[in-house]
Order: C-alpha cells, then sequence, then structure tokens
C-alpha cells in the first residue's frame, strides 16, 4: 500500500479523474477526504467506505474561502491532519460560462472560471498549508495541455490552467525548504463527464483521437495513477514538474 495512514484531501472528487483518484488512493490506504460542490461525492465516500476503506464528503464550493476554511477543519477534525492535497476540481467545456475567446466572453464569464479554476487552487493551499507543513505532506495541482497547447476557444479556462502551472512551481520553489512537494498534472483528453460535448458525437471522438499519437481518449483512472505516484514517497525527490498525462498528445 503506497499511501498507507495517510489523509489525502481531493477536491473534485465526486466525478471524472477526482473519483477515480478516491477511488485509487483509498485502495492505497490513503483516508480520503472526497470535496466536491455536487452532492454525488456522497456516493463516492460512501462506496469506498463499503469497500473497507475511510473516507469523508465534505460539500463546499473551492472558490468560496469559508467553505474551504471549513473544507480543511473538517479534514483535521476526523483525520487528525492532512498529508496530501489533490487540487482536481474545475470546471470546463462541458459548462457553457467556459466557451469563449477573449472577444466573445462576458466578462462576469472570464470571473467565473478564473475563480473555480485558479483562486480555488490558491484558496486551498492557503488554508491547508499549515497542516501540510506539519506533515511534509504534497501538493499536487491540476492544469491541462490547454495551458502550453496554444488552443483558442476557451481563453478563461486556458489562462486559468496556465497559471496553475505558473503558481505551481513558484510554490515548489518556496516550499521544497519546508519539505513540502509540489507538482502539476496536465491531462490530455480524458473521458469524463467534462467533455461530455464530445463524447456525445462521435465524430469529434474521431477527430480527438486523431490528434492523439497513442490514437484514443485517456481514461481518468490512467490519470489518477500518475497522480498516486506524484503523490507518493515513490516521487520524494520530485518537485515543480509538470507530468504530461496525455497519449503524446503535446508532442
Ligand atoms: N477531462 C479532460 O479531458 C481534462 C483535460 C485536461 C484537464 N482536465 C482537468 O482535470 C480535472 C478533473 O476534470 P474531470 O475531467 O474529471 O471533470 P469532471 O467534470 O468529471 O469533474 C470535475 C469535478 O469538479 C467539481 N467542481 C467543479 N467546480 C467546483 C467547485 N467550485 N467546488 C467544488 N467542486 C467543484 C465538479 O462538481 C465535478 O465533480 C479538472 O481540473 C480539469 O480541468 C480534464
Amino acid at each position: 500500500m503506497r499511501l498507507k495512514d495517510k489523509v489525502a484531501v481531493i477536491t473534485g472528487a465526486a466525478s471524472g479523474i477526482g473519483r477515480a483518484a478516491a477511488e485509487l488512493f483509498a485502495r492505497e490506504g490513503a483516508k480520503v477526504v472526497v470535496v466536491d460542490w455536487k452532492g454525488e461525492g456522497e456516493e463516492v465516500a460512501r462506496g469506498i467506505r463499503d469497500a473497507g476503506g475511510e473516507a469523508l464528503f465534505v460539500r463546499a464550493d473551492v472558490s468560496d474561502p469559508s467553505r474551504v476554511r471549513e473544507m480543511v477543519r473538517r479534514a483535521v477534525e476526523a483525520f487528525g491532519r492532512i498529508d496530501i492535497l489533490y487540487n482536481n476540481a474545475a470546471v470546463g467545456y462541458s459548462t457553457p460560462i467556459v466557451v469563449g475567446s477573449v472577444e466573445e466572453l462576458p466578462e462576469e464569464h472570464w470571473d467565473r472560471v478564473v475563480r473555480i479554476n485558479l483562486y480555488s487552487v490558491y484558496l486551498c493551499c492557503k488554508y491547508a498549508l499549515p497542516e501540510l507543513r506539519r506533515t511534509k505532506g504534497v501538493i499536487l495541482n491540476t492544469s491541462s495541455i490547454m495551458a502550453t497547447g496554444a488552443v483558442p476557444g476557451a481563453d478563461a479556462y486556458t489562462a486559468s490552467k496556465g497559471g496553475i502551472i505558473s503558481l505551481s512551481r513558484s510554490l515548489a520553489k518556496k516550499l521544497g525548504p519546508e519539505g513540502v512537494r509540489v507538482n502539476v498534472l496536465c491531462p490530455g483528453t480524458i473521458a469524463t463527464p467534462m467533455i461530455a460535448p464530445i463524447l456525445e458525437d462521435p465524430e469529434a471522438v474521431r477527430r480527438s483521437e486523431a490528434k492523439v499519437p497513442l490514437g484514443r481518449l485517456g481514461t481518468p483512472e490512467e490519470v489518477a495513477r500518475a497522480a498516486l505516484f506524484l503523490v507518493s514517497d515513490e516521487a520524494s525527490y520530485i518537485a515543480g514538474a509538470v507530468l504530461f498525462v496525455d497519449g503524446g498528445q503535446s508532442v
């Protein structure tokens, strides 16, 4: 078991990659705090407990400072510590406010997307850091191939994901001396509800697959396995890394 007795807080864990990570981390011995603003997170936590693991669901909007403070408080109250903060929650293509380039995006959509996708990472790091310093823990942040791929059409999303890489690299430098590792995952096109508009259209799936050297979309479990590696002691000398899990799409 690679995460035995570790306490992992995973945001956006009601669905997709976050859900796969919650289930995998629990199988590897972690006590998991499933965080999401959707009530389905309770089913994920219950599934983990039914399988013999330990999990707590905290319903929270991670772009709300008071809810993030409460998330940290409840994690520590339940499990005594936080070893792993996996910032995974975001809105993407399946959420209409994400779609649009600079000239098309209403200002309030830009603010909302950046608030949910980037400001939330600042908040979760800010309020979990006192605990992570104590445990010499790990932060894993979620960016995207969109951050570096120069793909027009979702400019607030792209900018928020670029900001996550910059923030993570500077945090890695600041926190490394204190024993806290910070890394970034950049998923490619992964079959989750976030890309439902693509998955519902066989032609769009074929177009997406054609961009991937490995010739197919990724699964949430494939991203979760990379996340497991980065938060585990197997990655003990990896800090400030940006790992693409994209079937080669960014090459
Ligand atoms: N699926 C892809 O192709 C892809 C590609 C690149 C990056 N990513 C990134 O991977 C991460 C996971 O995405 P996914 O594909 O599993 O999507 P998903 O939509 O299946 O899951 C995202 C989860 O985050 C939750 N969430 C969103 N905003 C929240 C908020 N403010 N507070 C709490 N919970 C919130 C949602 O309710 C949902 O359960 C995201 O950061 C996404 O940007 C995904």
